[in-house]
């Protein structure tokens, strides 16, 4: 996720377990060829193999409209050491889409083809190539025909975040438009969308007839509940990770995030998650009350002392 899953929160949520692949942030590409650095800055993982600290395969997103130089961004990207390029069809950014890419290609689902199928001629035939559409941009009437060019073109696996662009965030996700799609092409397709709770997951699996499944904002509120699911499908006792062990990782993290951002933006990254965290432990919320007008090292961390060690 764009300006929230970096390097070391991957890293964070991959050790708590349950989740079998995660994506880097979008690296926009215009038509230029990028520099290593750029690919390194994304994707730090490029040191340890393509895998998170705890080995936990890590995909390279790109994101952009010019199919040539996405297909010679990723052959780059794999010379460098990719290991699994991701394409973004689903980005609702103006911004982005102003720019011809990420969700406003859905309008046009020849271009979804001709992307795919120049990043699956460009790149070696064992680096997967997969797509993420969401179900369109003003309206969900072309998602199959973009579901179609994604498969047809070659790629090896189909996430579809189950809104159209116009639809936002906003509850519902569509998931029965998945199994239709999982019904009609022969490609692994990964259900997104609304995944909160251990009953979102059992309701989407039914309604997607999916086996596979990307969260996002739910993983972020809820940091084990890839975990859950698993223990929970597996038959196995489950106890929940607690505020404090949630505060303890994410003190660790926010120390991380001091050497890694400019002291402009100390502490932002941990708010950022914060506000994902208070969506499910009501104890995070008396936090980002405390810390949300901290910008200093020293206040953050007192605040840190404060609010988990205060017993
Ligand atoms: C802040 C933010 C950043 C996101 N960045 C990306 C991104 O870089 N690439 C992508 O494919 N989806 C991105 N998404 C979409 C999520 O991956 C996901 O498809 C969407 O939030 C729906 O799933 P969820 O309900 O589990 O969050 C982003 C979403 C948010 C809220």
């Amino acid at each position: 996720m764009e300006g929230v899953v970096d390097y070391s929160v991957r890293a964070r949520l991959t050790q708590l377990g349950g989740i079998d692949g995660c994506v880097t942030e979008f690296v926009r590409v215009t038509h230029t060829l990028l520099p290593e650095k750029v690919f390194r800055r994304f994707m730090p993982e490029l040191e340890h193999n393509c895998l998170t600290r705890s080995g936990t395969p890590v995909k390279l997103q790109l994101l952009g409209g010019n199919a040539e130089s996405l297909a010679a961004n990723a052959l780059r990207a794999t010379e460098f050491g990719v290991q699994a390029i991701d394409l973004n069809f689903g980005c609702p950014a103006k911004t982005v889409n102003n720019s011809d890419g990420g969700a406003s290609l859905l309008r046009e689902p020849e271009r979804v083809y001709a992307i795919v199928a120049a990043v699956r001629a460009a790149v070696p035939a064992q680096i997967p190539v997969s797509a993420k559409i969401r179900l369109g941009f003003e309206d969900r009437s072309r998602y199959m025909d973009n579901a179609l060019a994604v498969f047809e073109a070659g790629a090896n696996e189909l996430t579809v975040h189950a809104r159209s662009k116009v639809d936002g965030y906003k509850p519902p996700a569509y998931w029965d438009y998945i199994a239709r799609i999982r019904e009609s092409i022969r490609i692994p397709v990964v259900a997104n969308g609304e995944i909160w709770t251990l009953e979102d997951f059992y309701r989407c699996r039914e309604e997607s007839g999916c086996e596979d499944f990307m969260l996002g904002r739910g993983l972020m509120a809820h940091p084990d509940i890839a975990r859950h699911i698993k223990a929970h499908l597996s038959g196995q006792d489950y106890t929940p990770l607690s505020w404090r062990q949630v505060g303890t990782m994410l003190h660790e993290f926010h120390r991380g995030t001091i050497k890694q951002y400019s002291e402009k933006y100390i502490g932002n990254r941990l708010k950022q998650w914060l506000m994902y965290l208070r969506l499910h432990y009501p104890e995070a919320n008396s936090f980002f009350e405390a810390v949300k007008r901290q910008r200093s090292v020293d206040d953050i961390e007192k605040t840190f002392i404060e609010q988990l060690h205060s017993d």
